[in-house]
Parts: structure tokens; sequence; C-alpha cells
């Protein structure tokens, strides 16, 4: 990840708004890196993907909600629109212009050994009643990637496919019209992306599993959810010396904890069982108030001023446009389509 930071090194990033409030896992395995990128010298394009939400999200209200809940999210927790431009997809029309064009620079059988494609596959879903969406997904991302000719694409390993097949739409339109339209951008992959494991101890940490602490919930929810986590299940009392590695509540206070004396303390005194799982919990909650208290309240403030989230949207599209109308025209005076008829 060095490199992104130092030069003049440009990445595109997008965040599919198909859940809900953001929990743990998803700060610390996606959207602190996100938004670090922020700090990034060649720019740093980070956007909702609204229009991927529709190859599962089939509900208005429910779309609706998430996109929200993910705008403000960022927002409160450090995403600065002052230094990333930051932008819905569904604003910047190129996104789908561009996803029209690239779809005849790739085949069909390229197109099936996508993964995201085959997981569904995979998981029984007959190959007829996919929708194209689905099986289209990596065109749009292609699109979202190339009106911006990054140098990088941070993504998650699993994201890894659609950077590669981007790389290679890329490299057959060049080839296509003898010119380096676009240039191949490469994929950034952070290996921490993702493997923040839930309160069960054994899963990865997602809502649907119900495993998670949240970040904006109720702090008595919060509390609750701190409390009732995995620890070390060989431990009976707590004058028996514990595991810390591998130790779910261990690894959050890795993360959360800012007060890492505390926290080396905590392990000692757990090894030696010295401490409760009790305080060992009771103190990860009271880090978790003190690291995000500031972007609770944040979130709160959004949500009362919706004016503000609105406009700052609106300058992210706009400055994101003038770089893919760009790139859209290059496109079209390649193809052929902007010719003596245009204005
Ligand atoms: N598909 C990505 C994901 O699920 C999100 C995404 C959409 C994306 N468009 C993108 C990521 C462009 C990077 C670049 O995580």
């Amino acid at each position: 990840m060095d490199k992104i930071k130092s030069g003049n090194y440009r990445v595109v990033s997008g965040i599919t708004p198909s859940g809900s409030s953001m929990h743990i896992g998803n700060y610390f395995g996606m959207a602190k890196p996100a938004i670090e990128l922020q700090e990034n010298s060649g720019g740093a394009f980070l956007f909702i993907a609204d229009l991927h939400a529709l190859t599962t999200v089939h509900n208005s209200e429910e779309l609706k909600g998430n996109i929200t809940n993910v705008v403000l999210d960022y927002l409160a927790l450090g995403l600065d629109p002052d230094k990333a431009t930051f932008f819905r997809q569904s604003d910047v029309p190129e996104h789908s212009l561009l996803t029209v064009v690239l779809g005849n620079y790739i085949s069909y059988g390229h197109m099936k050994r996508m993964h995201a494609f085959k997981d569904k596959l995979q998981k029984g879903t007959n190959q007829d009643s996919i929708n194209m969406g689905l099986f289209n997904y990596p065109i749009l991302m292609a699109a979202d990637i190339l009106l911006y000719k990054p140098d990088g694409v941070p993504v998650g390993e699993d994201q890894r496919q659609h950077v590669e097949i981007t790389r290679d739409m890329a490299e057959s339109f060049n080839k296509a019209y003898g010119k380096e339209i676009f240039p191949l951008p490469e994929a950034v992959i952070s290996k921490e992306t993702g493997k923040i494991v839930g309160t069960d101890g054994k899963r990865k940490m997602s809502k649907s599993l119900g495993n998670i602490i949240g970040i904006f919930e109720d702090e008595s929810l919060i509390k609750k959810q701190i409390m009732s986590s995995y620890t070390d299940p060989n431990r009976k009392k707590s004058t028996d010396p514990g595991k810390v590695e591998g130790n779910p509540v261990f690894q959050y206070h890795d993360l959360i904890n800012d007060d890492k004396s505390e926290v080396e303390d905590l392990k000692k005194r757990y090894r030696e069982g010295k401490v409760g799982d009790v305080e060992v919990k009771d103190r990860l909650f009271t880090a978790h108030m003190r690291l995000f208290d500031p972007a609770r309240k944040r979130r709160k403030e959004l949500e009362n001023n919706l004016d503000l989230v609105r406009e700052i949207l609106e300058k992210g599209a706009e400055k994101a446009g003038e770089i893919s109308k760009k790139t859209m025209t290059e496109v079209y005076e390649t193809l052929g389509i902007r010719n003596q008829l245009n204005v």
C-alpha cells in the first residue's frame, strides 16, 4: 500500500451499498483503508456503487436506506470530501455509457469464468435464472475503473479477478484502435482486508450471521454485543491462565483500544490468570466508546443536515463528471461514434 501514498498515484474504488449500517468488521476490513486513500497525492475516486447493488437488492425502500447509511457512515468515520472525490455512481451517467461500449471488447466465454457469477451457480442457482446484471457486473466495474484512468484499484482478494478482466477489456480496446486510450490499472490488494472474526469466534464478522459489534447502534446494544463475545472456551474461572492468541476479544482490543499499555497489561494478566473476562470486555467497551464517539456524534449531526450531505455528493459528482466526460468523448471519437455530424 505504500506506493499509493507516494507520488502521483491515482486510485479508484467502489463501495457497494448492499447492507445496513457499518460494523467494526466492515470498518477495519474495508472502510478505514478506503478512507486512508484520501491522503494519496495522485487523487482518490471513491464512489457508492449503487447500480451494482441492483444485482441483489430489489426493494426500493431497502436500497434507499442502504445508500443513505453507507454515505453517512463514511462521512462520519472521516471521509473528507475535500480530499477524496466522493460521489454516487448513478450521479455520473458515464459509468453506464462506458458499460455499453466495453461489453463489445470481452467475450462471453471469458465472462463465464468470473467468480461472482460462478459462486451463484455453486450455490445451486440455475444458470438460466441468473440476472444479466450479475453476469455483466464485471463490465460495469471495468467502466467504473477505466473512466478515471487510475494507476491502482484497491480491493479485497475476492475482487482481484474483476480487476484482471478490466485490464483485459482495456487491452483489447487499445489493441483494436491502435492507441493507448486506457492505461492498464493494477489491483492493490490489502492483506488484512476482510479478515475480522465475528463474536462467535468462528466465522468472518457479518451482519447476516449475527456475530457483529456495531459502531453506531445504541450503547446498550454495543455493550451487549461485546459482553457476549466468544473468548477462550477452555477458561472456566478468572484465575485459570487464558489464551490471548486467536481470542477475538483481544483481536478487537488490538484494533480498537488506543491505550496500548492497557492492552499489554490485560494480555499479561489474562495469560497469568489475573483478570476476568468481564473486566477485559468492560475495558473493550470503554475503548470502543472512546474511539467511535466522535464518529457517532458526527453521524447524528449529518442525519440532521442532509442538505449538507446532498451538497457533498453533488460536488463529488461534478468533479468526477469532468474527468469521466472527457474520457467518454475520447472513447466515442476513437470508436467513430463521434463523427462529422456531431456539433
Ligand atoms: N465490486 C466491488 C465490491 O464488491 C465494488 C466495486 C464496484 C468496485 N465498482 C468498483 C471496486 C470499482 C473497485 C473499483 O467490493
